[in-house]
């Protein structure tokens, strides 16, 4: 008899509940309950993967891994060095963000190497994929092609035609025949994403899943996921702009510290190398409220322009505004000005942006901020070949941050010739000039006279 069953699952973390809670109190989201229907006999019992004996850890024989290289330089950077052979990759990001032709230009440089790639889609049709294809020049022969939704059927087609590398896009969009719950449900994601693991490691064939999140992260996706598969990389970027960030956030076989940056043009994705150029290349010099900071994005040193604008504020409460940097930190920059030295902010709106959209985490850019604030409320220009870097405590002093030289080698490279930076005794000079602060009206005196 096929029993039925209704239970309450949360969206985040899968924690299961008889009736309807308003916080999971598992992983604390609010809100977060939705209902599943499931067979009471679709459940099975579980088979041990793991066989093995106690054994030394030195007695273990490690093989060496040859990773599949893409020749897209920054997607092999995320991984690791290239993709490793059986593993099991989650992309996530939001819709329209670029997964999808990511995924087909992967596919194509890889099945370039005369090694089989099957692309499953199941959002899109076969069509809609070789439009795409077309644009992007990803016409190989080795590159093949399934719209299927049904997973039971795509092992089997996979067994048949055993390719190397095999793509599901997406995993909101595809099911498994015995799990009775929607495509898209948690249990459904789940229990998809299990198989595939599975199956990856029992075949050897390396696997890509897509996820979407949106903008909340709310919808039974990646986040489920996270924990099941080998790496998982999320791609950010607005689509109002044309670079995108492949970010590593677990990864089995590599650093988690690595990002890739690629911008978007009308044939597909383009490896940046050049970060850098790429966000201050069209700056302004000379014009108030912009100062420059260089911030460390995985392991990679990149500059960047940040700007204020401070305008008389015409309400009672001035507006506070941060585009790319933490509106709190703003906030605790501007009392710092105000009392630390004695600006009167609070009649005039302040707008904070970073130029390019890149979004800056760091509070090593608080300097950076603080200058470029006074130089607009003073309407005087800072020099654009000075760099800002250190964090701002409450007391106005200016603190150590992380990463220094490398900061300071990549300015270099740029032809800046100054630097402000926290009081740490720096050996070695890298630029013409470099000057250690110990408080940020330090650095106001000597920039604004
Ligand atoms: P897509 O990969 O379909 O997004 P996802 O799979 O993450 O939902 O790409 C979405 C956007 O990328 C789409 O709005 C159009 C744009 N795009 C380009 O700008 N150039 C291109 O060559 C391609 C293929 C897409
Ligand atoms: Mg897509």
């Amino acid at each position: 008899m096929n029993k039925t069953k209704i239970e309450f699952v949360c969206q985040f973390c899968g924690y299961r509940s008889p009736k309807w809670i308003g916080k999971c109190p598992d992983c604390d989201n609010w809100n977060s309950f939705v209902t599943e229907e499931f067979r009471k006999d679709s459940r099975k019992r579980f088979n041990s993967t793991h066989r093995d004996k106690v054994i030394s850890i030195t007695d273990i024989a490690v093989e060496n891994i040859e990773r599949i290289t893409t020749g897209l330089n920054e997607f092999d950077r995320v991984l690791g060095g290239g993709i490793v052979p059986a593993s099991l990759t989650l992309i996530g990001g939001e819709p329209g963000v670029g997964k999808s032709t990511i995924l087909t230009q992967v596919s194509n440089k890889i099945s370039e190497n005369k090694r089989k790639v099957l692309y499953v889609t199941a959002e899109e049709s076969t069509g809609q994929l070789k439009l795409r294809a077309e644009r992007l020049g990803a016409l190989s022969k080795d590159f093949f092609l399934i719209a299927e939704n049904c997973l039971d059927t795509v092992f089997d087609e996979i067994k048949k035609f055993s390719p190397e590398l095999v793509i599901v896009d997406s995993i909101q969009t595809v099911y498994l025949e015995d799990i009775p719950s929607a495509p898209g449900s948690v249990s459904q994601v789940r229990e998809s994403a299990g198989k595939i693991m599975e199956f990856a490691k029992k075949t050897g064939i390396t696997f890509f899943i897509v996820g979407h999140v949106t903008k909340e992260g709310n919808i039974a996706g990646p986040r489920v996921l996270e924990h099941l598969v080998d790496t998982v990389i999320y791609f950010e970027g607005d689509k109002g702009q044309n670079f995108r960030i492949l970010r590593a956030v677990k990864n089995r076989f590599g650093s988690t510290n690595e990002i890739g940056i690629f911008e978007m043009t009308d044939s597909g994705l383009r490896d940046v190398s050049n970060l850098s150029d790429f966000f201050i290349s069209n700056r302004v010099k000379n014009e108030p409220g912009s100062s420059m900071f260089i911030t460390i994005e995985g392991s990679r040193p990149i500059a960047v322009e940040i700007q204020a604008l401070v305008a008389q504020s015409n309400f009672g409460m001035p507006r506070r505004m941060a585009m790319g940097v933490d509106n709190q930190r703003l906030n605790l920059l501007v009392a710092v000005l105000e009392k630390k030295l004695d600006m009167p902010l609070f009649s005039y709106d302040i707008y904070v942006n970073v130029a390019g959209g890149l979004k800056i985490t760091e509070t090593a850019s608080d300097l950076a901020i603080a200058m470029a604030i006074v130089s607009s409320f003073r309407n005087v220009p800072l020099n654009g070949e000075t760099i800002f870097i250190g964090e701002i405590g409450l007391l106005g002093e200016i603190r150590s941050v992380s990463n220094l030289e490398a900061r300071l080698k990549e300015a270099q490279n740029l032809n800046f010739r100054r630097a402000f930076i926290p009081e740490i005794r720096l050996n070695k000079i890298v630029l013409e000039e470099i000057v250690e602060i110990p408080k940020l009206e330090t650095a106001i005196e000597m920039c604004f006279l």
